[in-house]
């Protein structure tokens, strides 16, 4: 079944100019970019963006973070594409990530870890919508 799943290229990976190796492995594996854009977030997109997280420690500095500077947002298809996705870019802390995986190669830690991933299906097709319209979608 086709899915949809959004890659967010995170303001540490742009800071060390690695967006581009970071799209080809994703291109590499298969995924189909629908849509693309870089974009600096507002206070208000990254808190709304991250609403789940509200009761979370970390949401402030994650909220921070993600507003800090240049992200790249890149609306991906492919069959399987949530859980695909997520084994290319391994687990959230770089740490415990697999060789291999673009959070090994990028990520510096859990806070800076390089890129985001949707983590569900329904997640997936809504994440894609809070960035883009249909109509710019390839
Ligand atoms: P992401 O896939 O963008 O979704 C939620 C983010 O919260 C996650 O990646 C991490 O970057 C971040 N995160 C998770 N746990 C922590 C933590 N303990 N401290 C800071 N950030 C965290």
């Amino acid at each position: 079944m086709l899915q949809r799943t959004l890659c967010i290229v995170k303001p540490d990976a742009v800071k060390k100019n690695v967006q581009g190796s970071i799209i080809q492995k994703i291109s590499d594996a298969g995924f189909k970019i629908l849509g693309m854009k870089m974009i600096k977030l507002s206070e208000t997109m990254g808190e709304k963006f991250y609403e789940v997280h509200k009761e979370r420690p970390f949401y402030g500095e994650l909220v921070s973070f993600m507003i800090s500077g240049p992200v790249v947002v890149v609306a991906l298809e492919k069959e399987n594409a949530v859980t695909d996705y997520r084994t290319l870019i391994g687990a959230t802390d770089p740490a415990e990530a697999a060789e291999g995986t673009i959070r090994k190669m990028f990520a510096d830690s859990k806070a800076e870890n390089a890129v985001h991933g949707s983590d569900s299906e329904e997640n997936g097709k809504i994440e894609v919508s809070f960035f883009f319209a249909e109509s710019e979608l390839a």
